[in-house]
């Protein structure tokens, strides 16, 4: 199935309950792809993908409120956002080393500079929230990916975050972003898509 981006944007729904069929491998690594494709404020990547596979659905379901759709996945992808951001971190410098090489030393403390002036002086906390908003665009990306070979998903906030990342032993710099639960629908969408209309949300300045 290849659907058109119209066809993708339509179908995509929050999926609650997925069937037993599994996603295949080729599939998923078309997922994981499109979500390492995404853009990130200044190509950052401040993210990992975490496949969780079937077997630990029951357990990642209860730290997820008992959620059908987390339950009957066949993957779960936890996306974590990672908060070593800022000039001083290494993983930073390699990230700019990719456009500009250290040895070309003014400029390499310029670009770095300037890519992390507003990453610099926040907390952890407020790290967390940047990398978490570039975690989103992987996020959607991958859902739409999905939907382009139809599979079905569903974004998953609803988490005990402290929870999950115990259950994942999280360190620092990484913390649980958001979920991307994945299969394939076992019903279709009990309502019919509820947005506000273009005049509500389009001003023309
Ligand atoms: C960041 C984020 C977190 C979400 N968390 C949940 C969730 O925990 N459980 C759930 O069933 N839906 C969740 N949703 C799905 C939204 O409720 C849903 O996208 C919205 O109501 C619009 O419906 P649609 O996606 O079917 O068009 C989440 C969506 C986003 C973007």
């Amino acid at each position: 199935m290849n659907l058109s981006f119209e066809e993708i944007l339509k179908q995509r729904f929050a999926c609650k309950a997925f069937t037993n069929q599994e996603i295949t491998k080729d599939n998923l690594e078309f997922i994981l792809e499109a979500g390492r494709l995404a853009p990130s404020t200044c190509g950052f990547e401040p993210w990992n993908f975490v496949v969780v596979s079937k077997k630990d659905n029951a357990n990642l379901s209860t730290i997820c409120f008992g959620q059908e759709n987390v339950a009957t996945a066949s993957y779960n992808i936890i996306l974590l956002a990672r908060t070593d951001l800022q000039a001083k971190d290494e993983y930073i410098k390699k990230q700019v080393a990719r456009i500009c090489s250290p040895s070309d030393e003014k400029r390499f403390n310029n670009i770095l500079q300037a890519y992390t002036y507003e990453t610099n002086t926040l907390n952890e906390e407020q790290l967390y929230a940047y990398a978490k908003s570039d975690c989103y665009l992987a996020l959607m990306q991958m859902a739409l990916a999905a939907m382009s070979r139809g599979i079905d998903s569903c974004m998953i906030g609803g988490f005990e975050k402290d929870k999950v990342d115990m259950f994942l032993e999280l360190k620092y710099p990484f913390q649980t972003a958001v979920i991307l639960s994945l299969g394939y629908r076992r019903e279709e969408p009990k309502y019919s898509k509820k947005r506000l209309s273009l005049a509500e949300v389009v001003r023309y300045y």
